[in-house]
């Protein structure tokens, strides 16, 4: 199957801003909307809609380590109490716990689930109003995508999404033939922390092209005030201006640095792009994720 004509980079601007205005809207061009998973553009007049009839939710956080043991996120259960403790004091209502799942670093299935049942009590007894959810980050590798194919791997909350993490340091050759690949199994990647990884520092185009494609992208709440450094934090805010982010999420690992990332990260985001935009981010695009809604991006 070829790819839209309509995805192709050539003859982009070459004006200095980020050369990415020019590119189709997220999914359209690759889905029809009737395709039930794509993105939809929408004003800031209207960004707050609540999904599904359920009782209202708080901030929800996709992509996050607070599970202890499993792999470099919380070491102990207090880490893991100190977490949610700190996710709840945010205004987080619900976590989708995304434990690694790459060559060095993947606890099997039955153990995260476990574990997810025993922090879960741990919360409950503790009275911690925390409703976890089962995830993972999946490394974007062959392995993954075959156990996409057998129908194996986890999603966010059991829902149509994945949370897709590329290698920090080398850009990835094929990546949109994979996210088509995914696509045609009915799962749709939502990238994690575009805006720390080579394939998209290395080049601009790259972000648009791959929302082009049918993926989503979120970054992290504490790269706009520079949390991970200045390539991050300008490549942030350029998707951010472009309006290329679905979701931003903690990446929690330890409690002290997401202390500084729900605290300086989240007013430096706040500040940034505005209340109304920061609740689509952390509040409804999320919710739009557990309920296995389209996602919405603000027009661009
Ligand atoms: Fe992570």
């Amino acid at each position: 199957m070829r790819w839209p004509a309509g995805v192709s980079l050539a003859g982009v601007s070459s004006r200095p801003r980020l050369p990415w205005a020019a590119l189709p809207v997220a999914g359209s061009a690759v889905f029809p909307r009737s395709g039930g998973l794509c993105a939809e553009r929408l004003s800031c007049d209207n960004a707050g809609p609540r999904v599904g009839a359920g009782p209202p939710m708080g901030r929800v956080d996709l992509h996050n380590h607070l599970l202890f043991g499993l792999d470099d996120g919380a070491t102990d259960a207090g880490e893991s109490l100190a977490l949610a403790e700190a996710l709840v004091e945010a205004g987080f209502t619900d976590v989708v716990t995304t434990p690694h799942s790459k060559p060095e670093m993947s606890p099997d299935g039955a153990r995260c689930a476990e574990r997810l049942g025993e922090v879960q009590r741990m919360l409950d007894e503790r009275q911690v109003a925390l409703k976890l959810h089962a995830g993972r980050e999946h490394l974007l590798t062959p392995e993954f995508l075959a156990r996409v194919e057998a129908g194996e791997a986890t999603r966010l909350a059991g829902g149509p999404y994945v949370l897709v993490e590329l290698p920090f340091a080398t850009p990835v050759p094929g990546l949109r033939d994979a996210i088509f690949k995914l696509l045609m199994r009915g799962v749709r990647p939502i990238i994690a922390h575009p805006e720390r990884c080579a394939h998209f520092t290395a080049r601009p185009e790259a972000a648009p092209e791959v929302v082009a494609a049918g993926a989503h992208l979120q970054i992290e709440i504490g790269s706009v005030a520079g949390l991970y450094g200045s390539t991050a934090k300008k490549l942030a805010q350029a998707l951010l201006a472009e309006n290329l982010v679905a979701v931003a999420a903690t990446d929690a690992h330890r409690s002290a640095s997401t202390r500084e990332v729900l605290g300086s990260g989240l007013k430096v985001l706040e500040r940034s792009i505005g209340s109304a935009r920061l609740q689509l981010l952390i509040e409804e695009n999320p919710a739009r994720v557990l309920a296995g809604s389209p996602l919405v991006l603000m027009p661009r």
